[in-house]
């Protein structure tokens, strides 16, 4: 089988505030990038706009909502997200069983009654501004991060999720645990000798893959670039290195 494409295994995310400068990075990224991530900045200055404006030109979305709520609200969320046609959103896994069995059921549902592909439904476990110490006091958590990330991780699965958003230093121990199937998305992405931003677990694009990341979300070592054309080369160039 040919190696498969690495433009298909990289995300950029658009941490921009209007559909206007969202249009002028695509522009720019035409033709080397193939999928964008929109988060909460985004989607909440421009809505589904921005979302069709990148369909328009060819790309893949992968809506970055995090919904967290009711499993009734939150199946309704993922049936417009599958409306929309993004291939991936994510919920937080935090919001317990019941409520990714809603997000799932609700995406596959829509996707059949609509004819379209069912989207791919993602759990953040835990989130990567919270260490060990707020885990615990803040949030009443008493086992490790990692042990923590590990639970809520096989929880998704159980409800029939499609993978988690893995920190560069998860990406392993979720891999070992959940298998070759497990869509692992990674942020936190940063070429070798380049600044880590208020990144604290970083790992360069070739480490990420190797340790068995699918997706790779890269932001402003492309959007924040002279020239974002080139820093997405390069990180493709590293990915396949
Ligand atoms: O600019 P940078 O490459 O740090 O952007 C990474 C993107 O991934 C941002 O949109 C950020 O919100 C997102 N993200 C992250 N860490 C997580 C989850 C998502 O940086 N744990």
């Amino acid at each position: 089988m040919a190696p498969p494409d690495l433009r298909d295994r990289l995300i950029v995310a658009l941490d921009v505030d209007s559909l206007a400068q969202a249009e002028r990075l695509a522009e720019r990224l035409d033709g080397l990038v193939r999928r964008f991530k929109i988060g909460s900045q985004l989607f909440t200055a421009g809505g589904p706009a921005v979302v069709e404006a990148m369909q328009k030109r060819g790309a893949e979305v992968f809506l970055d909502l995090k919904f967290h709520d009711i499993p009734n609200t939150v199946a309704g969320a993922a049936r417009e997200a599958a409306r929309l046609g993004v291939f991936m959103f994510n919920v937080h896994a935090s919001g317990g069983l019941a409520m990714m069995k809603a997000a799932a059921d609700g995406a596959a549902a829509s996707a059949k009654e609509l004819s379209v592909r069912r989207p791919l439904v993602i759990a953040v476990t835990v989130l990567t501004s919270l260490d060990r110490s707020a885990l615990q006091r803040e949030l009443g958590v008493t086992s490790s991060v990692e042990g923590h990330v590990l639970h809520l991780a096989e929880l998704a699965r159980e409800a029939g999720l499609d993978g988690t958003v893995a920190s560069p230093n998860e990406i392993a121990a979720i891999r070992r645990s959940l298998g070759a199937a497990w869509v692992i998305v990674t942020p936190g992405v940063r070429p070798a000798g380049s600044a880590a931003g208020d990144q604290s677990r970083v790992a360069t694009p070739s480490a990420a893959v190797r340790a068995g990341a699918h997706y790779l979300v890269v932001g402003r070592p492309i959007t924040g670039a002279p020239d974002p054309a080139a820093g997405a080369a390069a990180i493709l160039e590293e990915m396949g290195a």
